[in-house]
């Protein structure tokens, strides 16, 4: 069982979880992820590890209650405990010194894994500009904890209440015309965000890297359940990534497979929320 320390609502429906979980922060590296079950009755759901604390033995999850298993888990208080916590999962992210200037882009929740990506690649000794994104200034999270590990961060809302009116694609086109020399670009968000990051490098030739989310299952490489398709080549999202190049990722087929089991998830959450 992994006890919860804390429990905090950054926004309506977005929470995070300080757990109790010693062996996973030992190992935790950024980009890597932990496949959590509430209870016995709950599903395998794989969350993106947002901090870790060798030193207190902790990591932090921050999820968007969504279907059914992320409402059972919002119900969940200080000293409850999860049944299940399995990780750290999937590969770390290449961080090296040397890189030179990485953008690190997170849109929406996106940003929760994308700091710890931001705080590797600064103490590496990098030059790290975060562009976060989010539909209004109300549902920016960790703007404060994102500005204390880079460089420089720029936020962009769809709605402009916060930062550049617009996406944060926009504020990735405004850095390239400027003529920064970008070595590397990492986004983590929606789908949808992710392929236009990669749509807009793409012409410039600047190396893109993205964190895919597609439905998992064990999160060990045995159930085929979160394969993706990369160049011409399958690839399992827990074991062989979660990030890829993002130039080769086919992210129409990702978002077909993303929306396969909606009908069922909404019956399920139907069901929870009764
Ligand atoms: Fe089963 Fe990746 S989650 S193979």
């Amino acid at each position: 069982m992994y006890k919860i320390l804390k429990r905090k609502v950054l926004h309506d429906g977005i929470l995070q979880f300080t757990l109790e979980a010693p062996f996973i922060a030992k190992k935790a590296q950024p980009g890597q992820f932990v496949v959590l079950r509430v209870n016995e009755y709950g599903e395998r759901i794989p969350l993106t590890i947002a901090d870790f604390n060798r030193e207190q033995g902790t990591i932090d999850i921050i999820f968007m209650v969504i279907g059914a298993s992320t409402t059972m888990l919002a119900k969940l208080n200080e000293g409850d405990s999860i049944l299940d916590l399995v990780g750290p999962l999937g590969k770390k992210t290449d961080i090296r010194p040397g890189m030179g200037t990485v953008v690190c882009i997170g849109g929406g929740i996106g940003v929760a894994p994308i700091y710890p990506i931001v705080r590797g690649m600064r103490e590496a000794g990098n030059h790290v500009i975060a562009i976060m994104g989010a539909k209004n200034k109300d549902i920016l999270i960790l703007k404060d904890e994102m500005e204390k590990v880079a460089d420089e961060v720029i936020v962009t809302t769809d709605d402009g209440s916060f930062g550049i009116k617009g996406f944060v694609t926009t504020a990735l086109q405004q850095l390239i015309d400027k003529g920064v020399d970008i070595s590397e670009v990492v986004a983590i968000g929606p789908v949808i965000m992710m392929k236009t990051v990669a749509d807009t490098t793409r012409p410039y030739n600047i190396k893109t890297v993205v964190s895919l989310n597609p439905i998992m299952v064990d999160g060990t490489g045995m159930c085929g359940g979160c394969r993706v398709q990369v160049g011409d080549k399958i690839k399992f999202a827990c074991v062989d990534g979660p990030e890829f190049d993002g130039h080769l990722v086919d992210f129409t087929n990702l978002m077909e497979r993303q929306r396969m089991y909606r009908p069922q998830e909404a019956v399920e959450k139907d069901h929870i929320c009764r």
